[in-house]
């Protein structure tokens, strides 16, 4: 089996050739560029093609692969919100991803995004580098005793649940499936959630009845001073309404590991570049907000997870035998 490995960095490389020497059958071409509607043709030749959560994998994308004769699309992460997955059915290519590879990095992510702004780790970070030792603007609040409000309590949101109880505070969740087994959640409506949180923490997948579930009318619900947090995806908070929120001083602190603007940045370095219209760059000027570009899940052992269960995946198509839950 012969993969084409789209938008390949230093650390994809290290950790796939690393898993690959368990895979005889496996080989692996490794491309800089990300996969679009020009690079898919360099697929000809190619049994599979590897690609990332921001891939371009719209209905014309697909198109080239098919014709150039690629069967398999390996999507070496767990959201596939950005595959044309009609077009794919209609084609007939196979789309692999890894469902579940360490939801632990993803929480405890959330938890640094919380932590951090809430005690504006931030600003002390410079300031102190600056021999600047005043405490002015770095007040913080307990999250002991407070209420954690959880949106989604799949995988990541119960790891997240876990670490909120363990900070002794009081956990409440919202999910259209409640999980009976994370007895210490209390389950309530969606409106309550935000009406009761100190800490909200979104953990649902991005769907067509959850695009801006954060806009001007549920940060309205919200308690002053809330602590948000979004390591699931940018479009689930409408940025503008966010804007507004914090400028009429709703927050205590956001935490954002992902926003609707990441495609073109996301894992880019674009120190050079004027971004004229960037709401990001509105959202950097706040004190009490801290982005991240999507690396909640960036940790040794998730990064093993994923190159692991995509080979697998490979292999597993390739005998006839798709590990179960990974077609999409
Ligand atoms: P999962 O599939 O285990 O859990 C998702 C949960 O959300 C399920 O319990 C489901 O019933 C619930 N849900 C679905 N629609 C909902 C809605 N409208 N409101 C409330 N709950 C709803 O998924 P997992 O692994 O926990 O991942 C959650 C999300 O985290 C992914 O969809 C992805 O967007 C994001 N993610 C972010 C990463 C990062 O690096 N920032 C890495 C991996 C995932």
């Amino acid at each position: 089996m012969k993969i084409l490995f789209y938008d390949a960095k230093k650390y994809d490389i290290d950790s796939f050739d690393k898993e690959l020497a368990d895979y005889a059958s496996i080989e692996i071409d490794y491309l800089d560029a990300d996969i679009n509607v020009r690079t898919a043709a360099l697929a000809k030749g190619y049994d599979a093609v590897c690609a990332f959560v921001s891939s371009d994998l719209s209905a014309p994308v697909l198109e080239v692969l098919h014709e150039e004769g690629v069967g398999l699309i390996l999507l070496r992460c767990a959201g596939f919100n950005n595959v044309n997955l009609e077009k794919a059915k209609e084609l007939g290519l196979t789309v692999l991803r890894v469902p579940g590879y360490s939801p632990e990095a993803v929480a405890e992510h959330a938890m640094t995004l919380a932590m951090s702004v809430n005690r504006r780790i931030h600003k002390e970070y410079i300031k102190v580098r600056e021999n600047n030792f005043s405490l002015e603007g770095l007040m913080g609040i307990n999250f002991y005793g407070k209420t954690a409000g959880i949106i989604g309590t799949g995988k990541i949101g119960a790891a997240m649940a876990r670490i909120c109880r363990g900070f002794g505070m009081r956990v409440i969740a919202y999910d259209k499936y409640p999980n009976p087994s994370l007895d210490f959640i209390e389950y309530k409506e969606l409106e309550e959630v935000f009406r009761e949180g100190d800490l909200i923490s979104l953990h649902c997948p991005l769907t067509i009845d959850n695009y801006h579930m954060i806009n001007a009318k549920t940060i309205s619900l919200m308690k002053d001073q809330v602590v948000l947090v979004n390591t699931s995806r940018g479009e689930l908070v409408d940025t503008d309404d966010l804007i507004a929120g914090i400028r009429a001083h709703k927050f205590h602190g956001v935490g954002l590991d992902v926003y609707e603007e990441e495609s073109g940045n996301v894992f880019e370095n674009r120190e050079a570049d004027i971004m004229e219209h960037s709401v990001t760059a509105r959202l950097l000027s706040f004190p009490n907000v801290i982005v991240t570009s999507h690396q909640a899940f960036f940790t040794e052992e998730a990064m093993e997870a994923i190159s692991h269960t995509t080979l697998e995946n490979a292999l597993g198509y390739e005998k006839g035998e798709i590990p179960t839950g990974n077609q999409v």
